[in-house]
């Protein structure tokens, strides 16, 4: 780890990459404790991290993104750059941010899903006009094309897979496909398989992070694990 940046207010893990002009722990008013990032961290150059978060092992993080406080961002998340998080956002494990996404606070993002680039993620239905922030809640193994837009206290269940484009103003039952403006959904089409795989999902981090895989991840939890050993022949994975 290098000590270029300027400001480290946080508790860092072993083994991170941490590149120069990188803010770890930025003091907002309210701040109560430094942020803490896991082992194996690769934060590039530009991001900032509020105090209050807390990021889980293995972080592959690019250029300028910000992630204010309060967000709880599991193992193995991946987020390109450009990407906006504000506070009070939970991310659950081997989620893929693609660039320039913008996420509000009080969304929820479930285990090993992707959301594609310049996506826009809402929490207020009538700003300006009537209090009320209604946070997002996206499933696992979920997809979300890139440009997708996706409204004030929408669900989207487990395997959902959102077209590029959609308007998603109302909730998506799991195992749906949905797209178009406004978006409608139908069951997820057998060509779009079970789930994401997870072998794309926790070793295919980017083209500028060429970190060999050292295959533990096949040692870890993550959701429908024993679902996709079954379905994919435990014995290719022992
Ligand atoms: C929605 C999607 C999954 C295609 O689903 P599909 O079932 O294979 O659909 P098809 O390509 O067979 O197209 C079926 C119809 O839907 C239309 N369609 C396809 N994708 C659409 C979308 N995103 N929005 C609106 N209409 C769409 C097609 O034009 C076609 O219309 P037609 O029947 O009038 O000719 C795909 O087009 C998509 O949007 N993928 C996301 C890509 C992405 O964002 N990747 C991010 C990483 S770079």
């Amino acid at each position: 780890m290098d000590n270029f940046s300027e400001m480290r207010n946080c508790t860092i893990g072993d083994k991170c990459e941490i590149a120069p002009n990188v803010i770890l722990g930025y003091k907002y008013k309210d701040w109560s404790i430094p942020a803490i990032i896991g082992d194996m961290a690769r934060i590039h150059s530009g991001t900032v991290v509020y105090s209050d978060t807390v990021v889980g092992k293995r972080f592959t993080c690019g250029h300028n993104v910000t992630i204010r406080a309060e967000c709880i961002i599991g193992d193995r998340v991946v987020i390109l750059h450009g990407c906006t998080l504000e506070g009070k956002i939970t991310i659950g494990k081997g989620v893929k941010i693609m660039a320039h996404v913008y996420i509000p606070s009080r969304t929820v993002i479930g285990e090993l899903s992707f959301i594609g680039p310049g996506v826009t993620i809402l929490n207020d239905r009538m700003p300006m006009r009537k209090p009320g922030i209604a946070g997002v809640s996206i499933g696992n193994n979920v997809v979300i094309g890139g440009g997708a837009t996706i409204g004030p206290g929408v669900t989207i269940g487990d395997n959902v897979f959102v077209g590029a484009g959609a308007l998603v103003m109302k909730d998506i039952p799991s195992d749906s496909l949905a797209y178009g403006s406004p978006a409608a959904h139908k069951p997820l089409p057998e060509k779009f398989g079970k789930r994401n795989d997870p072998e794309q999902i926790f070793t295919g981090l980017d083209l500028w992070n060429n970190t060999p895989d050292d295959g533990s991840w096949r040692n870890e939890d993550f959701f429908g694990k024993d679902r996709w050993l079954s379905d994919n022949n435990v014995k290719k994975f022992q």
